[in-house]
């Protein structure tokens, strides 16, 4: 590992106070964590052990502090509310770096800057950043504890909000050091909200800073994050450590002559057929388009005798398995979930899930003590909303935000839960092995263009697929939203290396398997969210969803019928099973059509994207594009 702050600039008596506890055994660790201090200047630090009673302490001082709110423990027992600072609400794309040696290892789509420059603007910040503050170490397996799939973390953080979280979010404490032992590998993560206290000065309740760095240096596998205390920004093993490091991990291990693995932007789901079959599925959907939701899908009337079971809801780790099959894991321990938008009737498995032991962050108080979001149920007559001001119905018309009704929760507003609360829980959940992936999925966020779902006719035809989605943006990132971008297997924020290379590596670990002899998983791509002339949604989504993936398996069996078409299979309405619904063909026709001049345009954009990805494109997704806009011409 690298140590940028040799001992010898380590303050003297520093490591006197560091106050490691005895079961910490790892003296690069303790190093590590020294010269941190050193750097950072926090006034003591606290080796978190992951405890209820550390947790319980930490919450009553943010209390205290007005970090959060305890909520009314008689609607939503442990459960507590955090409003963020206004400036600090989501993942800030345009501050997150992935500091390789050279531009081209970034790639074009990842913000570069030379890692020594990097390192010599962020020792400047982290400089006495975390002065008059409390320094956290917090320790953490990605994946179950001790499993061949899992990876080790610990995070120094300045915010006991991150703590908490991580906890929830995360294997996270003192049984984390037992893995690590003398010397086991971690990731070393650093995350201030970089807003240090001079002597006596008040804290404020959300402390952040403007300037604002989410830092990665792949080659030494570490994580930098400063000026901002929410989500993705500062709970680093999340999108940071198990999508932008881990990627860079499973590639590694191609190079390096393994058979490598993926870390993906994927829920994982179970689904058992009425005959007993049992599936597992991974869907790439881009933030804030219901991966959530489909991972706790329920099926819907007519679908009797069906379950599906919920393994993960953001990010799959998925590595070969002797048996030649592709087997995922679920690296978190919880759920980050975006709140509006969940209720009863989309989403019942995680509204069940949220009645208890969760943070809430950026949504509504009630007058009771209880949380409220938009899309929860009927607006009540007055709140608090996200900015801890008064909201009624009559208030948030007469303030319309982009002509609707001010929200009284933030659009990104988030709950943290642990994964075991939730009633759809897969029983092999944390299973240390994995499950086994029959199919992947890919969906973006299209009003227009792209059907409702088409099965890739081979590998190389779905790695195509995923290459050129496109989405609509959501506010899950700032900047505006519903702009449609490239998103590459929903992993444009997230891939930590060249995404031309990414392509590769798919293609490589696919072809490598086949090769082995091994079936690959099937491909799917799907789009839930095509519009009428009224910009209303055609597909009922949800729960209906089903519909599609009961075909999706039914293809997998060789049982489904369909028809061919330019891109691969579709269904055709009588292929898919209506039971408990009424959804007219005319709907149907208007959710699956391929408009040709719209695909023409659309493979103008895969084109602009190869374009801007032509250094190490593969040549086969060329190959495609040209058999493709063949068949679109035919
Ligand atoms: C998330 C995201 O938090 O994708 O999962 O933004
Ligand atoms: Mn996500």
């Amino acid at each position: 590992m690298n140590h940028p702050y040799p001992a010898s600039e380590i303050e003297a008596g520093a490591a006197k106070r560091l106050n490691v506890p005895d079961y910490v055994k790892h003296q690069g660790l303790i190093d590590w964590v020294a010269s941190i201090a050193a750097l950072t200047k926090p006034d003591r630090v606290v080796w978190a052990d992951g405890s209820q009673e550390e947790n319980d302490r930490l919450c009553a001082e943010m209390v205290a502090a007005g970090t959060l709110r305890k909520l009314n423990p008689d609607k939503r027992p442990g459960s507590y509310l955090a409003w963020s600072d206004p400036g600090d609400v989501a993942r800030v794309e345009d501050r997150t770096f992935i500091c390789s040696r050279t531009r081209e290892e970034a790639g074009p789509t990842n913000n570069w800057t030379d890692p020594d420059e990097m390192r010599g603007t962020l020792n400047g910040l982290f400089d006495g950043c975390m002065r008059g503050r409390t320094m956290y170490v917090v320790p953490f397996s990605m994946g179950p504890l001790g499993s061949h799939i899992a990876h080790v973390g610990v995070e120094l953080s300045d915010s006991p909000y991150v703590v908490v979280n991580m906890r929830i979010m995360t294997r996270m404490g003192r049984a984390v050091y037992d893995v690590l032992g003398e010397s086991g590998h971690f990731v070393p993560c650093v995350h201030s909200v970089g807003k240090p206290l001079a002597p006596g000065e008040k804290d404020v309740a959300w402390p952040c800073n403007s300037t604002k760095y989410i830092v990665h240096y792949p080659e030494t596998r570490e994580i930098w994050s400063y000026g901002s205390g929410y989500g993705g920004n500062a709970l680093l093993g999340k999108k940071c450590f198990a999508l932008r490091i881990a990627s860079n991990m499973g590639r590694q291990d191609a190079l390096s002559g393994g058979i490598g693995w993926l870390a993906e932007h994927m829920l994982i789901l179970a689904v058992t057929s009425p005959e007993g079959r049992k599936y597992h599925v991974a869907a790439a959907f881009p933030s804030a388009c219901g991966k959530t939701n489909f991972a706790m899908l329920i099926p819907p009337k007519g679908f009797e005798g069906w379950t599906v079971r919920t393994i993960g809801d953001d990010i799959a780790w998925i590595k070969p398995h002797s048996d030649g099959r592709l087997y995922a894991i679920n690296p978190e321990a919880g759920f980050f979930g975006v709140a509006p938008g969940t209720s009863a009737k989309t989403n019942p498995n995680c509204l069940a899930s949220l009645d208890r032991n969760v943070i809430y962050t950026n949504v509504a108080l009630t007058d009771d003590g209880d949380v409220w979001w938009e899309g929860l149920s009927e607006p009540p007559a007055h709140l608090l909303d996200w900015q801890g001001k008064d909201w009624t119905p009559e208030l948030a018309r007469a303030n319309p935000v982009n002509g609707k009704p001010k929200p009284a929760a933030h659009p990104n507003a988030r709950f943290t839960v642990a994964a075991a609360q939730c009633p759809s829980i897969d029983p092999n959940w944390d299973s240390v092995d994995g499950v086994p992936i029959d199919a992947f999925i890919f969906g973006g966020r299209r009003s227009t263009t792209v059907p409702l779902v088409t099965e890739a006719r081979s590998w190389e035809e779905g790695v195509y697929m995923a290459a050129t989605m496109g989405s609509e943006t959501t506010a899950a990132q700032a900047g505006a939203t519903g702009v449609v971008r490239r998103d590459p297997f929903a992993m444009l924020p997230f891939c930590g290396y060249n995404m031309a290379e990414y392509f590769g590596h798919w293609l490589d670990l696919g072809h490598r398997l086949q090769v082995g002899g091994a079936k690959l998983p099937g491909i799917f791509c799907v789009n839930w969210f095509r519009t009428d002339e009224n910009g209303k949604f055609v597909w009922p989504g949800f729960g209906d969803n089903m519909r599609v993936l009961a075909w999706m398996l039914g293809r997998l069996e060789g049982k489904a019928q369909g028809v061919e078409h330019v891109f691969g299979t579709s269904p055709r309405y009588e292929d898919l099973n209506w039971n408990g619904l009424d959804f007219p063909r005319a709907s149907f026709e208007r959710i699956t059509s391929i408009d040709k001049e719209a695909w023409s345009r659309e493979f103008q954009l895969h084109a602009e994207l190869f374009q801007q990805l032509s250094h190490g494109l593969p040549p086969a997704l060329s190959r495609v594009k040209a058999s493709f806009e063949k068949r679109l011409a035919a």
